[in-house]
């Protein structure tokens, strides 16, 4: 990993103190689970292009984007949660790995389109768990209408407000608008009221196909939306469906400001859009336990599932896990990175709602809203903000979680905090993290467990600058 640039699809890219993608999240490149013929993932996104089915399909060649496409031309602030080495992958400071299909609207928009639909991987470093994965899948959908449309919306809304009638379906939708959440100052309020309603409507009745045919005879499908905070996007709302006895949310949506549109070079249209993450929903309905499993290449997973249909995934038995216990010693100097930046997790905690992964369900609710509305596009991109590389940067679990993967790649199950603590005399700070192994494929012996963790280990003391006690 020493190299002084990257090769990816045949393209090279240069490294600087920014490059932080790992070579088995690159190897993932060019898998597109969601172009796979009869995998659950691509059976999700057909039913969805079904449903939509005026909106053109569209597919990106890479997933690699400017800094720019994915965040400043979106409205990011240039100091947004998001763009910081731990939660996302860089090639170096102008290219990164697309953490959301969000980064191709403006280029979608300028091709001319109307009604789409964009389905591609996505790229987001986090922790390890069965519902989160660094690669997952998103879809974006949008539909946009010349500004002189209003009388056309408001037939069209007539028409699925009618349909949606005959849904058994409990809509919770308590604010619209708001003073936090309101209409564009450029729109006219009535023609972004009947925008909204399209998008509500459509959505909805996504929802009901999707998730109808799982409620208890008699029983309505509930929905709720709640107002959101997106920077390319007002009013937001998140949509959240009742689902085994909790609300579980399914995707981010809004009207599109109109800043994004007039950058596309459409400034005489508006309309709506949304992200939806495949990974959660496709757990959801075909019963997958486990996030890893999309990935298999096992027969007993991928011949179980049909083009077009939604169907219960029968476990077949699973290969014993086996864990190993790490404490350690947080290395000192990034204990004092900690101390002066005040917390190396805040970052988690105070990411956005844009950065809420799609495919997690731990219910968790991260604060919704960014205070960091800039919409100005920043020239300064990720410069403003200084690197932390290597042993002298806040310890993050993220990074953490990262070399573990590297070391161990999908043999890893979950990584979880057991214990944490400072030692009362030297001040120093303990952790201890235990690790879970278990193969998709095959059993693993307890001594190649023991070499793997081994590996991990040295690996995380050369990196972190951690001390095993
Ligand atoms: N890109 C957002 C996310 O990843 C979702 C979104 C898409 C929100 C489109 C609004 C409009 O969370």
């Amino acid at each position: 990993t020493s190299t002084s640039s990257y090769t990816v699809q045949n393209r090279s890219y240069h490294r600087d103190d920014w490059s932080n993608a790992p070579p088995v999240i690159l190897s993932k490149i060019g898998r597109n689970l969601h172009l796979t013929p009869n995998h659950p993932i691509s059976i999700l996104r057909g039913i969805i292009e079904s449903h939509f089915a005026e909106h053109t399909s569209v597919t990106p060649s890479t997933p690699i984007v400017s800094v720019y496409q994915n965040f400043d031309e979106l409205g990011f602030a240039p100091d947004h949660p998001g763009r910081s080495l731990t939660d996302s992958y860089y090639l170096n400071r102008e290219h990164m790995l697309r953490t959301h299909t969000s980064a191709h609207e403006v280029e979608t928009y300028r091709s001319g389109l109307d009604a789409w639909l964009l389905s591609a991987d996505v790229y987001r470093r986090d922790e390890i768990d069965s519902s989160h994965y660094p690669v997952f899948h998103q879809m974006e959908g949008t539909q946009v209408w010349p500004t002189t449309s209003l009388h056309e919306l408001q037939k069209r809304n007539a028409e699925l407000a009618k349909q949606l009638a005959d849904c058994p379906l409990v809509i919770e939708d308590p604010t619209t608008i708001s003073d936090s959440n309101p209409y564009q100052a450029s729109h006219d309020p009535e023609h972004a009221a009947q925008i909204t309603q399209h998008l509500k409507h459509s959505l909805n009745g996504l929802i009901f196909r999707l998730f109808g045919h799982t409620t208890q005879d008699g029983e309505p499908l509930k929905v709720r939306w709640i107002e959101a905070f997106f920077p390319f996007t007002t009013p937001s709302y998140e949509v959240e469906v009742w689902w085994n006895g909790e609300w579980l949310e399914l995707l981010g949506c809004g009207v599109v400001m109109q800043k994004t549109l007039d950058q596309a070079g459409v400034s005489h249209k508006s309309g709506w859009a949304f992200g939806l993450g495949l990974e959660r929903i496709a757990m959801v309905l075909f019963s997958i336990p486990d996030i890893r499993l999309f990935w298999s290449t096992d027969s007993r997973f991928l011949s179980q599932f049909r083009e077009g249909e939604i169907t219960t995934f029968k476990p077949y038995s699973r290969y014993p896990p086996c864990y190993k216990d790490m404490s350690f010693w947080v290395s000192p100097k990034q204990q004092a990175a900690v101390a002066a930046s005040g917390s190396g997790t805040a970052r988690v905690e105070s990411r956005a709602s844009a950065w809420e992964r799609e495919s997690g369900d731990n219910g968790g609710k991260e604060a919704g809203v960014s205070t960091a509305g800039g919409l100005e596009p920043s020239a300064t991109t990720a410069t403003t903000t200084t690197p932390v590389g290597g042993k002298d940067k806040a310890f993050h679990e993220n990074d953490y979680c990262e070399i573990v993967r590297e070391v161990a790649g999908d043999l890893v199950e979950t990584v979880t905090l057991i214990d944490e603590f400072t030692h009362p005399k030297t001040g120093r700070q303990s952790k201890a993290y235990r690790i879970n192994y278990r193969s998709m494929d095959r059993s693993l012996s307890n001594e190649e467990v023991n070499a793997l963790h081994a590996q991990v280990q040295d690996r995380l003391v050369a990196d972190m600058g951690i001390e095993i006690r």
